[in-house]
């Protein structure tokens, strides 16, 4: 017994002296065991490590000895190790870039068609994106009285003579670009999902 409470006291020690190892010294990290686990040999894509001069990062009174490698790449541009795509590079996939210009109204809504039909899930799916993106201004209606809306003012509703007649494409287009004094949703809002709220946004054109 008295043996147990020995060794349990030693080992606390230990412990407490490890601990306050790590703590003794401003930012010195100690010893690295086995450092190509910390600092990747192979040119590292997203830093750029510049600094020669590693100093000696045993010495805790060194102050260069951060202990970091050399890692950029002296023969590209600016020592950077990965490079700017070129320009109008297309990231792989099936992503399109949207090409129709913001003041182009006409010729979106002339040729974007909708890959998808007004079938129950669509129009569903439709409306929860609507109530995230669109309803604080353009209401559960879309009579243009969302809680921002009534304040934002001239909000168009969808049945309005302006609005109930335009095709889908029309739709797709303002969400895209934005129109007017309504903002651009393009970047927040995936295609495939904007092709949804449109759906749902023609159901409420004609009511
Ligand atoms: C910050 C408020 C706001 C939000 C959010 C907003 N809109 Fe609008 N929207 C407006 C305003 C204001 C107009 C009137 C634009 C104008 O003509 O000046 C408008 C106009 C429209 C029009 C009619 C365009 C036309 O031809 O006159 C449509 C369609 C539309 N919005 C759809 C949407 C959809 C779909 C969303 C959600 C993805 C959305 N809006 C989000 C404020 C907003």
């Amino acid at each position: 017994m008295i043996r147990r409470t020995l060794y349990s006291g030693v080992l606390s020690m230990l412990a407490a002296g490890l601990l306050l190892s790590c703590a003794a010294k401003n930012d010195f990290p100690g010893l690295e065991y086995s450092p190509q686990m910390y600092h990747s040999t192979p040119y590292e894509p997203l830093t750029q490590i510049k600094d020669e001069d590693q100093g000696n990062w045993l010495d805790s009174n060194d102050e260069d000895a951060h202990g970091e490698f050399y890692n950029s790449n002296p023969y590209n541009n600016f020592d950077m190790t990965m490079r700017e795509p070129a320009a109008n590079t297309v990231k792989r996939g099936s992503y399109l870039p949207y090409r129709i210009p913001k003041d182009s109204l006409e010729l979106a809504a002339q040729l974007m068609v909708n890959p998808f039909d007004s079938t129950a899930a669509v129009l569903a799916e439709g409306k929860v994106l609507y109530n995230s993106y669109c309803i604080h201004c353009h209401g559960s209606k879309g009579m243009g009285d969302g809680t921002v809306g009534k304040v934002y003012k001239g909000v168009t509703p969808y049945n309005s003579r302006a609005v109930k007649d335009k095709p889908g494409g029309h739709i797709f287009h303002v969400i895209t670009h934005g129109k007017g004094r309504m903002g651009a949703h393009g970047s927040q809002v995936s295609v495939e999902d904007r092709w949804k709220i449109v759906r749902y946004v023609q159901t409420l054109q004609n009511q």
